[in-house]
């Protein structure tokens, strides 16, 4: 007889972040790679709008449509059994809190469990809108690869006090408004700990230190087959592996350790 499978939720996560037990977000993009990913014990999938980079080869992720995000999240979650199915908002897919409902919503229908927006204090009135209709969400702070024309670049963001504070303001605001998970990517260390510990509600990062309640990385990095450079904050885990398999559960088992990230995927 087969084993139940009990699936990971926003609040299974809660219950790790309280125990102290870390937990792996792993982006996917297919069904065959998304079951791989569930049997080596990932806990979160991620159907990042990374795809229109490593996927579709365009060099940000601002190409990327809505219709993207449904075909590539129906295939997710077709072999998807354990865990947290989390997919990303395209670019300026919830530019007004109604095309936020209306998109999210497709989302929703198409498979997700937790919807992802990238953005800060202005998304307080989507974040609290979605929630309040059920939909639930993850606020991606800290680099914002869809604004990256109007940033000049992928930098780290929130370095200075000032920043800092503006960035634990607005952690504080959109968990205030409903969020139920944050996402920090690219984010000094000792301030992705501040916000960490200031929230009650789980915090993923990448590029955001160890102390984060969970890590996520982009699959294609870790199997190291993006095109162009993987960033510094990715390791490759299939250079000491035999399979796929290997490295993802490689990956598990280390942001379970603490082992990943290391100092050298950190930034100060
Ligand atoms: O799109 C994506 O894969 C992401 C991760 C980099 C966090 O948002």
């Amino acid at each position: 007889m087969s084993e139940r499978v009990v699936p990971v939720t926003a609040n299974s996560l809660c219950k790790m972040k309280s125990q102290g037990q870390k937990f792996s977000c792993l982006t996917s993009y297919d069904a065959a790679f998304t079951q791989v990913i569930d049997h080596a014990g990932v806990d979160v999938i991620l159907v990042g709008d990374s795809l229109g980079m490593v996927i579709q080869g365009h060099a940000t992720t601002v190409p990327v449509t809505m219709d993207d995000m449904l075909y590539h999240t129906r295939a997710v979650a077709r072999t998807c059994q354990r865990p947290l199915l989390m997919v990303d908002m395209p670019y300026m897919a919830y530019a007004s809190v109604e095309q936020a409902l209306v998109n999210a919503t497709r989302l929703m229908q198409a498979g997700a469990q937790i919807i992802k927006l990238e953005g800060d204090g202005v998304q307080l009135e989507i974040v609290a809108e979605l929630t309040r209709r059920g939909i639930p969400v993850c606020a991606h702070l800290g680099l914002q690869p869809q604004v990256v024309h109007k940033l000049g670049g992928y930098r780290v963001q929130g370095r200075g006090d000032a920043a800092a504070q503006t960035m634990l303001d607005d952690a504080l605001a959109l968990v205030q408004a409903g969020a139920d998970i944050l996402l920090l990517e690219c984010v000094p260390a000792a301030l992705a700990a501040r916000i960490t510990q200031a929230v009650d509600i789980p915090v993923i990062g990448i590029g955001a230190g160890g102390d984060c309640d969970g890590q996520v990385l982009v699959l294609y990095d870790i199997l190291a087959i993006t095109p162009g450079k993987r960033p510094k904050f990715s390791k490759d885990f299939m250079q000491d592996a035999s399979s796929i398999a290997d490295a993802i559960k490689a990956y598990v088992d280390d942001v379970a350790s603490g082992a990943f990230p290391a100092p050298e995927h950190c930034f100060e």
